[in-house]
């Protein structure tokens, strides 16, 4: 084979294989869910959020009558795909499960204070918290049907 063929073939090897490690390459960013302390972590907030909810009088109302281990589950895996953690959510849009509670943007203010303490409480970064917020906060008009 021709020398100059050899190193062409030899230097497209080398670029291959360093796009290959930098494809694969850690960015040094930890993904928002593993932030958030993977799955113990959005599990120990999930509880914390509950609690304080159990404590606020706009919110509490509307959680009275329902199934409260069912929507432990499905907000720990709601809140793991939108902080982009490999789960599944196993429940309903944002629209249908929140169209007929006739909630308030008073309470949905109240309820996003109630998972800041929860986070606060779980030792999350301003950052991370404020990261988390912003995907929710997209989310009002989705949830807020009384304005
Ligand atoms: C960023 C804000 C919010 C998020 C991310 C959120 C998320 C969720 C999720 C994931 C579910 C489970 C849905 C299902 O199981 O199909 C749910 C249900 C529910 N949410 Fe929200 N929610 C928010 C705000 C609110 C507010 C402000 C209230 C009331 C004040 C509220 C009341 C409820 C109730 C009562 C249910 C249970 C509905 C049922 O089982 O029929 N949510 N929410």
């Amino acid at each position: 084979m021709h020398e100059i063929v050899r190193i062409r073939i030899v230097a497209l090897g080398i670029g291959f294989a360093l796009l290959a490690a930098c494809a694969g390459r850690d960015t040094g960013i930890p993904a928002l869910y593993d932030e958030l302390g993977g799955e113990p972590g959005v599990a120990a907030i999930v509880d914390a959020f509950i609690l304080e909810i159990a404590q606020d009088e706009l919110v509490r109302p509307h959680f009275r009558t329902i199934d409260i281990a069912g929507f432990r589950g499905r907000l720990e895996e709601f809140l793991c795909v939108v902080a982009d953690g490999e789960c599944k959510y196993s429940g309903r849009s944002m629209p249908e499960a929140h169209a007929t509670l006739g909630i308030e943007r008073a309470a949905f203010n109240s309820i996003v204070e109630d998972l800041i303490a929860a986070m606060d409480s779980n030792g999350i970064s301003y950052a991370t918290q404020n990261a988390l917020l912003a995907r929710l906060a997209v989310m009002e008009a989705d949830i807020v049907t009384v304005r």
